[in-house]
Order: C-alpha cells, then sequence, then structure tokens
C-alpha cells in the first residue's frame, strides 16, 4: 500500500515525499523541505508525512501511507503517540526549540500578575477624555493597583526541562529565590541540567514555600490534575499559580474555588476556558506561549529536519 504513493523521479530514482501540513506552520522551518523532492500542502490526501503545530489528530483519521509525524512544538498531546507506535510511525517533537519564547511569556505572565497590569491597562482604557480630572483619578489608582516586588520572594518551578531551567535562571536574574521539583525526573538529574535553584524534597515542600509557582510538565497520565483541591491547598495563602504548560494540569473546579475564595492572589495561565474570562484573579492568554517568529521558525525547522532525516534516510534523530 505505501508503495502506491511513492512516486519515483525520471532523473536519479529519489523518492519523492508527500507531506501534508496544517494550519501555523513557519514557512521558514518549512524551507527544510523546499528540494524538489518534497510537495507540501494541505490538501494532500495520502501524505508520506504531517506536520502540525497543535491541532488535535486524536479524532483524525491518518492514512496508512503516513511514515511519520512531525509537532512544531514540545507537547504531543494533540497526537495519537500510542497509536502510532504501535503502526511503527515515529512522531517526532522539538523540545527546548521554543524555550526562549515560553520562558519570556512567563516572566512577564509573573509581572502582570504581580503589578496588576491587565487591572491597570483595563482601568487605563476605560478612561473617558470627556471625564475631566484625568490626573487625580490616576493619581487615586497609583493605591488601587499597587503591587507587590518579585525581588526576594520564592518561585516554585514545577517541571525542570528546557523551559523550567530556564524560567529558574531569569527569575533568580531577579532576584526571586527559585525552589525547584520534578516529579519525571530524579532530583539528582533534574539538577544537572538547572543552575543554583534550590531542589525541593517533594511537590507539597515546594508548594508551601512559594510565593509563586510556575507549572511546566508535559501532560500525561502522571501530571493530569497535578494541581489538585489537595495541592492547591498546600499552597501558601496568597500565593500566585502560572500554567504555561497545559490546562489540564490544573484540576479547573479546585482552581475556581481557590479563586473564589481569595485563597490564590491570581492564576496567570496560557489556556483560555469559559469558566476563566473575566473572572477576577485570572490572567488568562490565548496559548501565545510558543508565538514568537523565532521560536516558530526554530520548531518548525527542528521537525523538518527529524522528518526529512527519516523519510530519506530512515535516521532517527532526537531532537
Ligand atoms: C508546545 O507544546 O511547545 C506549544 O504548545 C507549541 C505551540 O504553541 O504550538
Amino acid at each position: 500500500r505505501l508503495a502506491e504513493h511513492i512516486t519515483v523521479s525520471s532523473e536519479g530514482n529519489e523518492e519523492k515525499f508527500k507531506i501534508k501540513t496544517y494550519n501555523n506552520l513557519s514557512p521558514i522551518g518549512l524551507e527544510k523541505l523546499s528540494s524538489a523532492r518534497y510537495e507540501i500542502g494541505s490538501e494532500i490526501e495520502y501524505p508520506d508525512a504531517i506536520l502540525l503545530r497543535s491541532q488535535d489528530l486524536h479524532n483524525v483519521v491518518i492514512p496508512d501511507t503516513v511514515k511519520a509525524v512531525g509537532r512544531a512544538g514540545s507537547g504531543v498531546n494533540n497526537i495519537p503517540v500510542d497509536e502510532l507506535s504501535a503502526r511503527g510511525v515515529p512522531v517526532f517533537n522539538a523540545p527546548g526549540a521554543n524555550a526562549n519564547a515560553v520562558t519570556e511569556l512567563t516572566i512577564a505572565g509573573l509581572l502582570m500578575a504581580a503589578r496588576n497590569i491587565p487591572e491597570a491597562l483595563a482601568f487605563v482604557n476605560g478612561l473617558k477624555d470627556e471625564d475631566g480630572g484625568l490626573d487625580a483619578r490616576v493619581e487615586q489608582s497609583k493605591c488601587r493597583f499597587s503591587g507587590i516586588e518579585l525581588a526576594g520572594k520564592t518561585l516554585g518551578v514545577v517541571g525542570l526541562g528546557a523551559i523550567g531551567v530556564k524560567v529558574s535562571n531569569v527569575a533568580r536574574a531577579l532576584g526571586l529565590k527559585v525552589v525547584g521539583f520534578d516529579p519525571q525526573m530524579t532530583l539528582e538529574n533534574a539538577w544537572r541540567l538547572s543552575s543554583d535553584a534550590i531542589p525541593a524534597d517533594s511537590l507539597n515542600e515546594l508548594l508551601s514555600r512559594s510565593d509563586f509557582v510556575s507549572l511546566h510538565v508535559t501532560l500525561n497520565d502522571q501530571t493530569r490534575h497535578l494541581m489538585d483541591d489537595i495541592r492547591i491547598g498546600k499552597m501558601k495563602p496568597n500565593a500566585t499559580l502560572l500554567n504555561f504548560s497545559r490546562a489540564e494540569i490544573v484540576d479547573e473546579a479546585a482552581l475556581l474555588a481557590a479563586l473564589d475564595t481569595a485563597m490564590l492572589r491570581a492564576y496567570v495561565s496560557d489556556f483560555p476556558s469559559p469558566a476563566l474570562l473575566n473572572r477576577p484573579r485570572a490572567i488568562v492568554l490565548p496559548h501565545l506561549g510558543a508565538s514568537t517568529k523565532e521560536a516558530e521558525e526554530n520548531c518548525a525547522r527542528m521537525v523538518c529536519e527529524q522528518v526529512r532525516d527519516f523519510l530519506e534516510n530512515g535516521t532517527i534523530r532526537c531532537a
């Protein structure tokens, strides 16, 4: 069945490959597949490989012609990895390729929460010129939006892969003390990757020590609802939780209760859900963590190279 879809060039007996792409892939990254051997498009019916970003492939029929899938990002929870593995189809991803982008947005999230930036912006944008007394109203708002400083506070980083380690390092430069924990790595391995942050012996210990807790774990059966009502209850009163991992790492019912009772100072998330829209203490972004020109190019380039090497030479190259 596979052979039916392989075209042989008249020039050099070179196998040609069809690549189905989904939206939002950087064209610059795709240049890695720009030779005449590749036909790339979103309408290809029987591709040799699929390249995608966050689209959910779980309910998509993946044709038997597919020999490789490339995810231009880190998480692969949108891909039926087990089913593809059973078919012998490798799934490539780009861990670390967007670590700068996610780190920078996480730090922006810390600052937004600490300095009440979304509320202050909404206040300013709501001011009307005809109100008069603009200066007086601006002056009064200084108390209303007075924030807290990051320097001297403690940040707990949960998950010490490429992103968690970068977040730790930048946070330390801002004067935060950082404690780290990784539910999937031994502390020894995690800290080999990281800098001088302080390891926590357990997640509960990290939660009880941190003024800010930032989640950087991948989503899987062990991490789904990692932050449930018991874990959220272990957090310091008035702490801030940041989630740039995946929505499902946090049990939303438990989170909403903690926001409503003001047990948490704020929840900063890259994953909108109906219950979080316009909710006090929730700062929600539309999954922008990896959305920078540089990260999009890095991710697309990395998976294109991996898919290319596999299709052309059968090489499985880990990112
Ligand atoms: C990731 O898993 O790295 C991000 O979800 C990437 C993306 O936004 O596409």
